[in-house]
């Protein structure tokens, strides 16, 4: 007689993942395009792309470091033209979002590589706002822009941009600093931030993904960034991680981005779990989620599936620390770890 499979004692674990309330917090909006929709805006807008088909472009996803995936990165973002392309790139993001249980996303998005191609950027901010707002209104989604200076480029460039945004300020929260990380240190950027600080917006930054700690350190201390963006690199510095447990200066972590860009060889060796245990206020995000092989929710699922010592706590504390970091209202977040520990409660009873 054929035997009946025993049930896998981590399914209530891994539906709890699935199912609690969580806030997504780097997210690169230009890096949630499918092959299929950067075909599909190729055709509307008449720009011929390098790729036979979509399965030839996704076989060029193997990337070996951060600079061969901006290349990629970058060309598929060739394809975005006019204010509806913005908002069908969030939109599908968005639906994404809704069936992971993302309650608040913060978005960025890269002015500077539309700009360089003759796109308003009344075009790239209108069609993401008016999906942020569709998102409010038919899934409940609370969400917020943060606009990127690319790090690769000048400080002047990057003064331009902020200059160039501010007739739509009511459109985005903050800023961030990405693009290639290592010999483009925070500190080319000491005074943009401040001008942001000063105009009220948030301030975040790519730190410590390929570049060193020390990068880390100066977007804290040069930059005033309210939060680290990867910052898994400060494993090599004791004094920093004991800093960021002390301050709860958040880090958004994303781990199959860290190993689709060779920063860790896999999940087991990934450092999460380790941070978590000593108290820093981390979270799991996806990143570039088209290139990196999933969506949150996958992101929580192969890293618990990685490391088995995770548990319902683990959990509920990651998708607690999300709330923490973002920068939503005191009120918000208080209502979202309501829901989170009534989910947990009812999933684990
Ligand atoms: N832009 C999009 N994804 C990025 C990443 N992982 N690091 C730096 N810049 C990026
Ligand atoms: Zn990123």
């Amino acid at each position: 007689m054929a035997q009946a499979s025993s049930p896998d004692p981590r399914s209530p674990l891994r539906a709890l993942l699935r199912r609690m309330p969580k806030a997504e917090l780097h997210l690169h909006i230009e890096g949630s395009l499918e092959p299929e929709l950067i075909f599909r805006l190729a055709a509307r807008n008449g720009v011929t792309l390098p790729y036979a088909s979509v399965d030839a472009l996704r076989a060029a996803y193997a990337f070996t470091d951060l600079q061969s995936f901006l290349d990629l990165y970058y060309a598929g973002a060739s394809v975005l033209l006019q204010e509806q392309d913005f908002f069908d790139m969030a939109w599908a993001y968005f639906e994404r979002a809704a069936a992971d249980n993302v309650v608040r996303a913060e978005l960025f998005f890269d002015p500077q590589t539309h700009t360089e191609r003759g796109v308003p950027i009344e075009a790239v901010i209108g069609g993401l706002a008016d999906a942020c707002a569709r998102a409010h209104a038919e899934f409940g989604i609370e969400s917020a822009l943060i606009l990127c200076f690319l790090r690769h480029l000048s400080e002047d460039e990057a003064f331009a941009t902020l200059e160039a945004a501010l007739p739509h300020r009511a459109h985005f929260i903050g800023v961030g600093l990405d693009s290639s990380e290592r010999g483009h240190p925070p500190e080319k950027f000491a005074r943009v931030f401040a001008r942001a600080g000063e105009l009220g917006l948030h301030r975040v930054a790519h730190a410590g993904e390929e570049g060193p700690a020390a990068y880390i350190e100066t977007a804290l201390d040069l930059l005033q960034v309210q939060r680290i963006d990867h910052g898994v690199r400060c494993t090599e510095s004791p004094a920093l991680v004991q800093r960021l447990a002390r301050t709860r200066v958040p880090l958004t972590v994303c781990p199959l981005s860290n190993v689709r860009l060779c920063v860790y060889p896999d999940l087991a060796a990934h450092p999460l779990p380790a941070l978590l245990d000593a108290g820093l206020c981390v979270t799991i995000n996806s990143d570039d989620p088209a290139y990196f092989g999933g969506y949150v929710v996958q992101n929580y699922l192969e890293l618990f599936d990685a490391h088995p010592a995770l548990t319902v706590q683990h959990a509920r504390q990651l998708a607690a620390n999300s709330f923490e970091a973002s920068f939503a209202s005191a009120s918000r977040k208080a209502c979202w770890l309501r829901e989170l520990d009534a989910v947990v409660a009812r999933m684990t009873a």
